[in-house]
């Protein structure tokens, strides 16, 4: 089963804080997305292999490590993952961006496709998938299973907040893919959106409403 981690880190609480209350508007909203995605990124490509190196120094040689070149992508799901990409970009600038464009059918709630553009190479490289809210865990599911079709091997989900169910969905549809996320959650309501959670991420960053 993937792993599931929730950070709990005080600075990346502090900034959900504030992203959630109804009162931040869509400046302020816009830079907590991309902090608190840099901030995730840190623990999110822990993992990364490193390769020996020496370094010249003023001083003399140092047996120093570096990222060996293992190739990452981000794909952010449109519209709110957007937001979280330039966070990630500061901190891994080399990777390559893809997009997959979904959005939830009001009505029914479920994911409907009208974007898919993602690095040719996307078989060999390290994808971290973005979008702010895991809700009923449908878009994240499919946008994953689309990379699949594409080729992508070695995927992980990083979200903001995440609904216990969406959670569930998510890890039961791709078991292979570690979960990072901010926050869990206490429930859907009626109408699919998480509770307490921030509202619509896409609206609020964008500020089409
Ligand atoms: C939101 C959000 C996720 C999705 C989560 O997007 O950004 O993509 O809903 O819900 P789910 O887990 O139930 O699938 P939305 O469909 O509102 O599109 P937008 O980002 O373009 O506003
Ligand atoms: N999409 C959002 O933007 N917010 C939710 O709470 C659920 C889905």
């Amino acid at each position: 089963m993937a792993n599931v981690t929730i950070f709990d880190h005080p600075l990346i609480q502090h900034k959900l804080a504030i992203l959630r209350d109804v009162k931040t508007g869509t400046n302020q909203f816009r830079s907590l997305i991309s902090e608190i995605a840099n901030l995730m990124c840190y623990e999110a490509t822990r993992d990364l292999p490193l390769e020996n190196v020496d370094v010249q120094t003023p001083m003399g040689i140092c047996h120093a490590k570096m990222v060996k070149g293992r190739k990452l992508a981000v794909v952010p799901i449109l519209r709110a993952g957007l937001g979280m990409v330039d966070g990630v970009l500061n901190l891994v600038p080399a990777a390559k961006v893809g997009h997959i464009g979904l959005y939830r059918d009001p009505e029914t709630a479920q994911p409907v496709e009208y974007y898919c553009k993602v690095p040719a190479d996307i078989d060999e490289r390290e994808v971290i998938v973005l979008d702010p809210m895991l809700a009923t865990g449908g878009s994240a599911a499919d946008a994953i299973t689309m990379l699949k079709e594409k080729g992508a091997k070695c995927i992980k989900f990083m979200g903001i907040i995440a609904a216990p169910e969406g959670l569930k969905a998510l890890q039961d549809a791709h078991p292979d893919v570690d979960i990072y996320c901010a926050a869990l959650d206490d429930c859907l309501n009626d109408h699919k959106y998480i509770i307490p959670g921030l509202g619509d991420a896409g609206d609020r960053i964008f500020g089409t409403k």
